[in-house]
């Protein structure tokens, strides 16, 4: 034996002892050994409640492992506090009821946990197709909500890895007033024209990273709502969608501040918007946007590349009409390249009342592939919007 095949010999006996010694010294609930039944058709709703409702009263490192299959559930409430960290191991399918009847809100739901892991490489199937057609929010103010595929809030060191979501009926994951959470190396898809299927939606939480993730919806990537600081996402691929989104900021009273957004080595392709920040006009409480960074970020026929909209107002009226009393500063662009699908790469629509302050652009190439007659110079837009421009910038900065 050389020594090649002595470290493969050793390193073989150690997996081996050591899936002896995990099955045996952790708490390994396997769903199938507790009657799931997997077939896509039954309703394992019950068997899940009941895995996380034991595997919680359990102290250590208790796992729920749940088998390939497709496992037809939900509504699920997995709450906390647990007595241990707990662990899902999904390496098979969930599938969403698609009965909206059965849904008081959302699908999954975890709440009041520290400690929470989710691997193993399967996916979380929201079944979205057949509620699609009951979302009038894009349309209307008020709407009845359809129910999010996950939903996280009181979460404290919390690690997604290795899952996919598809179709959801609303948000694919809306991060809520949680705390050290990471996801990584997800994947999200629904269809261009799903609406509000937003891949990952956080608010009101603190240090959360999001990396190496593919995301295409028929809405935001990511989006950012009030309440977030510390949110770092890098290496992530979107689109189709509608980009990298921080807001709508300023529609409720009682908001709280974003502050601290990275954004790094991102692909945006075909998406409505690439890096944008949104709030609505007169906002009830003042509010502040600041510190982001945006870094070697590629655009790919993005129709919006970069664009702060401070008159945001998707419907054809909306009812206030003051100037926005978000403000915006301290907002870093470097090294954004690719092309855009409209010719007005960069749009700085800020407050009259709050103007932008410290928006920086470097070294940005942005060109325009939409024009028939092959002109791929791209224009940019400024209002109420102070900062400054180095290095390269194309289009010709307004500011
Ligand atoms: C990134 O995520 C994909 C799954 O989407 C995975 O196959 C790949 O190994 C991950 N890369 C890294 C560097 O983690
Ligand atoms: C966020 O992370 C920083 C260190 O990066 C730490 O000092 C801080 O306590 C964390 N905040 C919360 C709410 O966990
Ligand atoms: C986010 O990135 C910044 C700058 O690189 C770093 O200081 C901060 O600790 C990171 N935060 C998290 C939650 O990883
Ligand atoms: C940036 O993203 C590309 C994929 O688009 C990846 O290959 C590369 O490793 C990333 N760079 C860093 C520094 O993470
Ligand atoms: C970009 O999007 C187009 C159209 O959806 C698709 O054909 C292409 O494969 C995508 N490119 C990458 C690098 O994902
Ligand atoms: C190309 O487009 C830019 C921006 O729309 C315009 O200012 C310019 O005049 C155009 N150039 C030609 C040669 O048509």
């Amino acid at each position: 034996m050389d020594s090649n095949n002595t470290i493969l010999a050793i390193s073989l006996l150690l997996s081996i002892w050591c899936a002896t010694c995990v099955a045996q010294s952790s708490n390994v609930y396997n769903v199938k050994d507790h009657g799931a039944v997997g077939n896509g058709q039954n309703d394992d709703t019950k068997v899940f409640q009941a895995a996380w409702d034991a595997s919680c009263a359990i102290e250590g490192n208790p796992t729920i492992l749940i088998p390939e299959g497709s496992y037809l559930v939900g509504p699920l409430l997995f709450k906390g506090p647990c007595k241990g960290v707990m662990a899902i191991d999904l390496r098979g399918q969930l599938l969403a009821s698609t009965n909206l009847n059965a849904y008081t809100k959302n699908w999954i739901e975890f709440q009041y946990i520290n400690g929470l892991a989710i691997s193993g490489g399967g996916t979380f199937n929201g079944q979205g197709s057949l509620a699609w057609p009951y979302n009038e929010c894009p349309k209307k103010w008020s709407c009845k909500i359809l129910p999010m595929s996950l939903v996280f809030s009181f979460v404290k060191n919390a690690k997604i890895k290795s899952i996919s979501s598809v179709d959801s009926k609303l948000f694919h994951m809306h991060i809520f007033s949680s705390e050290n959470f990471d996801i990584e190396s997800v994947t999200i898809s629904a269809p261009g024209d799903s609406p509000n299927t937003d891949g990952i939606h956080v608010a009101v939480s603190t240090n959360v990273t999001i990396t190496n993730a593919t995301i295409g919806t028929g809405d935001d990537c990511i989006s950012v709502g009030p309440g977030t600081s510390n949110l770092n996402i890098s290496n992530v691929h979107c689109g189709p969608g509608h980009g990298i989104s921080v807001g709508s900021l300023g529609k409720n009273s009682g908001e709280t501040d974003v502050v601290g957004l990275t954004v790094r080595n991102c692909t945006l392709n075909g998406t409505t918007n690439g890096l944008r920040i949104k709030t609505w006009q007169s906002s009830p409480t003042p509010l502040k946007a600041v510190h982001f960074t945006y870094e070697d970020i590629i655009m790919n026929n993005v129709y919006n590349p970069i664009i702060i909209d401070q008159e945001y107002c998707p419907y054809v009226s909306c009812a206030e009409k003051d100037p926005s009393r978000v403000q915006i500063y301290d907002i870093k662009f470097t090294n954004v390249k690719g092309t855009s699908s409209s010719a007005e790469a960069i749009k700085f629509i800020c407050s009259s009342s709050f103007p932008c302050q410290g928006v920086i652009l470097n070294d940005i190439d942005l060109k325009f592939i939409g024009d028939a007659t092959g002109n791929m110079t791209t224009t940019s837009t400024c209002a109420n919007v102070h900062g400054k421009s180095n290095g390269n910038v194309k289009p010709n900065p307004c500011i």
